[in-house]
């Protein structure tokens, strides 16, 4: 059975990595990659490539930046021949940016079937451009692979049948648990002046955090009340880094003491920062699972979140605005040791992507 699997920005392929690998492992299956090129720079693609140790891509669209049509269109028109060309027997979509909608959508006209890994997943907030994607490629897909019990509730309410529907885990942690040995032996700490958990590690890159000037005003007071506590390691996102420029506030940033402003890591690199942070500061979707994994706390700047287990079970506290005040209260609390302790949710155990590939053997390959 030929599997075409859909990877477009840096959140995608370390979910594609372990479902490669597996695939490969079973033999009944071929798996292929197409990368749509929204992420494009070395530091945000290929070092993902080379490190989660994924083939060359056998297509490569690259569609590249622009608005969130443009970015969409172009997807579809590329994704369109190359479904002609390969003529697979289903196409596999991962997480919820732009380019796994537009693969989903494309294959469905098809009538090709649509497999969608993190399936179920809803802040409740349509104005993220995200939760638009996640809904639509949930009804367009034939089988809906759940990371949290929270995605099974959410696909019940929205009248998927029960028998697309699948809790295997998640294959984000699946990438982790597999790669976190390696992170392990990285030496990174000595150089940047920081000990181990003794350092915050910070990352912003949502338009509604980044995009305008009072949002960066904040994550700017948010980094100068830190650093009067903690080192704060800050690697930006290109999106932030040309908004701080653009509103005249990187100057501000640069001029802070305590601070490492840092190009994006690569994901070893990343996993080593996270697993010896004291404490994260995000609003990423993806970092609030790795650190519930981790056990290390983490407080994410959104007004919802997707993946509510993370603050349930996890060690996740969500803050709703950017306030700076809220922040540091928090800091404090957690720098005096009294973070809750947190626990990894149930099949988060770095074989979602095993399980996956055996239903999939079940269905297709009887
Ligand atoms: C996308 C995803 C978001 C995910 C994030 C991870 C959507 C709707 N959003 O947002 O869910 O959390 O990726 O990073 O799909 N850019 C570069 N180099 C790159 C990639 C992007 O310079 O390699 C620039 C683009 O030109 C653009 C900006 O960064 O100006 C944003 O990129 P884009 O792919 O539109 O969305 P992200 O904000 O990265």
């Amino acid at each position: 059975m030929k599997i075409l699997n859909v990877v477009g920005a840096r959140p995608n392929f370390m979910k594609v990595a372990p479902l490669h690998r597996a695939f490969g492992q079973h033999g009944g299956f071929e798996s292929k990659i197409v990368h749509t090129g929204q992420h494009y720079d070395a530091r945000m693609s290929d070092v993902f490539f080379e490190q989660l140790e994924l083939p060359r891509p056998h297509y490569f669209l690259g569609v590249g930046g622009g608005s969130h049509t443009q970015q969409t269109a172009r997807v579809m028109l590329e994704f369109e021949q190359v479904l002609s060309a390969e003529k697979p027997d289903a196409v596999l979509v991962v997480g919820d940016v732009n380019s796994t909608l537009a693969c989903a959508l494309v294959a469905a006209k098809e009538h090709l079937p649509v497999l969608h890994v993190e399936a179920g997943l809803r802040s409740g907030d349509r104005r993220m451009p995200e939760e638009l994607n996640r809904i639509l490629t949930d009804s367009l897909s034939d089988y809906l692979f759940v990371t949290e019990a929270a995605g099974l509730e959410n696909l019940k309410r929205e009248s998927v049948p029960d028998q697309k529907v699948f809790l295997v885990g998640n294959v984000m942690i699946d990438s982790l648990v597999y790669y976190l040995p390696k992170a392990r032996s990285l030496n990174l700490l000595p150089a940047l002046g920081v000990a181990p958990h003794s350092y915050v590690l910070m990352t912003m890159h949502r338009p509604a955090n980044v995009d305008h000037e009072a949002g960066l005003r904040s994550i700017v007071q948010i980094v100068k009340n830190t650093v009067a506590h903690k080192q704060v390691l800050f690697p930006i996102h290109p999106r932030t880094l040309s908004n701080l420029e653009k509103f005249g506030l990187k100057t501000e940033l640069d001029a802070l003491p305590n601070l490492h402003l840092m190009e994006p890591q690569g994901y070893l690199e990343f996993l080593h920062l996270m697993e010896n942070a004291a404490l994260i500061i995000t609003d990423s979707g993806g970092i609030q699972e790795e650190t519930t994994y981790l056990k290390v706390p983490c407080l994410t700047f959104r007004d919802s979140t997707e993946r509510p287990v993370t603050v349930e079970l996890g060690t996740n506290y969500l803050l709703r605005d950017l306030d700076p005040t809220t922040v540091h209260e928090h800091l404090l609390t957690i720098l005096a040791g009294n973070a809750k302790k947190g626990e990894v949710p149930p099949l988060w155990d770095g074989q979602a992507a095993g399980r996956i590939v055996e239903v999939l053997a079940g269905l297709y390959l009887g």
